[in-house]
């Protein structure tokens, strides 16, 4: 199969230096979206990409994510037809070619398997929709016999046509033979000067080609995005969309019009997941989390039964079961934190290994650590773990116990059942099942404080 996606326009209404294909939707751009849904289709899918605005910028964003593509040019933006044309070149003559479009972010697989699948004994098929108000789009015209004969144009719309409520959503698959033959013999004789893509339906009509139409199955597949409202708008009914299936699948949503959801989002059911929570690129989460109100997780991996509390933000993690975060934990990338372990308030954890039921839970900063089992990092405690020029790492071996107020000075070794009395500077290793402290002897001496002096006259 050839795919073509069209994404030369400039989107003027989106007022931005930002090519309007890279506007992300849902986090990630719009053209990612669709790229995404081809790739899903088979990963031997080679698409076309038309571009004229803003070509660099989405060529750097193609190669940056490695997606498989050819690249043909448009300068001038002559109309869809112009731009199918420029495309011809890169796509197989004895294949079907599909047509989409880089502002139509959530077109679904669903939808076009089946639409390939009308097309696979050489029709012409063409994704339309039954509108309340087609007002804008194109025009399905059908015969007596309720076959489709052509598209016609809002602008070149008799008042009578433009009572027809199917409308063409633009998506079209159909032979790559014909559609090139179709492709030459387009002309801009048109209200608005253009070669029309649309024109290539009356000609595959006219030459005996059967036209057959199919739906989508959701109206937001075929939304295309002009405008920065549009895209607002289409974000709303995508998060609508992906909480109406958490919903399905067990997931308790306190709130389902106050989470975001901006990547692959894998969640086991009875999880509960409170208001402002926001979930971005590959997170997993399993049966029986509960997540409280305003958390941020981002590609992490939580584990059965684990609390996160309020306001936490984790990157990069693996919370194992059964363990508490937060409320205000920040758990960065590199970061495995063990079963029942606890990370508590205004703790920092970075690029470091917590053990199964370890515990730091006040005002911390664990950077680049090994923390064994059953270790209780007191408050205030930090791993010195930079040098001013590079990072080393602080092991923290099972049952220790650290006073508050700690500085652990990396590259150091705490002992098996080592105590380290609060307020200690560890700069050498502390041998197992001792007290290590580092502090200046607490003395008490007669002392008088001083009285304010009394002026004299
Ligand atoms: C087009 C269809 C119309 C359909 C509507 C659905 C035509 C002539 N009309 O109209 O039947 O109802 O889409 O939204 O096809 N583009 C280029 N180069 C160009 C022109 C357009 O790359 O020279 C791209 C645009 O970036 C855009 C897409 O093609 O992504 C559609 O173009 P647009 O001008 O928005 O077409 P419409 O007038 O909306
Ligand atoms: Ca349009």
């Amino acid at each position: 199969m050839n795919i073509v996606i069209l994404a030369a326009g400039q989107g003027k209404r989106m007022n931005s230096i930002l090519p309007k294909v890279l506007h992300p939707l849902a986090g990630k751009p719009m053209l990612g979206h669709v790229l995404d849904t081809v790739m899903t289709m088979g990963h031997e899918l080679k698409p076309c990409l038309v571009l004229g605005h803003g070509q660099s910028q989405v060529e750097e964003f193609l190669e940056k994510k490695q997606y498989p593509t050819s690249i043909a040019i448009q300068e001038e933006q002559k109309g869809t037809g112009h731009a199918v044309l420029q495309a011809m070149p890169y796509v197989s003559d004895d294949e079907t070619t599909l047509i989409l479009y880089g502002d139509v972010p959530l077109i679904q697989v669903q939808t076009l398997q089946s639409l390939l699948r009308l097309a696979q004994d050489g029709a012409f098929v063409i994704l339309t929709q039954e509108l309340e108000d087609p007002t804008g789009y194109g025009r399905i015209l059908r015969n007596l016999e309720s076959e489709v004969i052509g598209i016609v144009e809002e602008k070149d719309a008799s008042p009578e046509v433009k009572q027809i409520r199917e409308i063409n959503t633009g998506i079209i698959a159909c032979s790559t033979q014909d559609l090139k033959k179709w492709l030459n013999q387009l002309e801009p004789n048109n209200a608005q000067g253009e070669y029309y893509l649309t024109d290539i339906v009356g000609l595959a009509a006219k030459q005996g080609v059967p036209i057959r139409t199919i739906h989508p199955q959701f109206g937001f597949e075929v939304e295309g995005v002009n405008s920065r409202g549009q895209l607002a708008q289409l974000e709303r009914v995508w998060q609508g969309h992906l909480t109406k299936q958490l919903l399905i699948q067990g997931v308790t949503l306190l709130d389902p019009a106050r989470i975001d959801i901006r990547g692959n989002f894998t969640c086991a059911n009875d999880v509960m997941i409170d208001v402002g929570c926001i979930f971005e690129g590959d997170v997993e989460i399993a049966s029986g989390v509960t997540i409280g109100p305003y958390c941020v997780i981002k590609d992490s991996k939580i584990g059965a039964q684990t609390q996160i509390k309020a306001f936490s933000h984790l990157e990069g993690a693996v919370i194992e079961e059964m363990a508490i975060i937060g409320p205000y934990a920040r758990i960065r990338p590199g970061t495995n934190i063990g079963k029942q372990a606890h990370v508590g308030n205004f703790v920092e954890v970075k690029n470091s290994n917590i053990g199964q039921g370890s515990k730091a839970n006040h005002l911390s900063y664990v950077g680049d650590a090994d923390v064994g089992e059953q270790v209780n990092i007191g408050a205030g405690t930090i791993t010195c773990n930079y040098d001013g020029v590079n990072k080393h790492r602080t092991t923290i071996e099972d049952h220790v116990f650290i006073g508050s107020d700690t500085q652990l000075v990396a590259p150091v070794t705490v002992g098996k059942g080592a105590t380290i009395g609060a307020g200690t500077t560890l700069t050498k290793d502390a041998p197992a099942g001792k007290l290590t402290i580092s502090r200046a002897k607490q003395l008490s001496v007669d002392w008088k404080r001083p009285l304010k002096s009394t002026p004299k006259d």
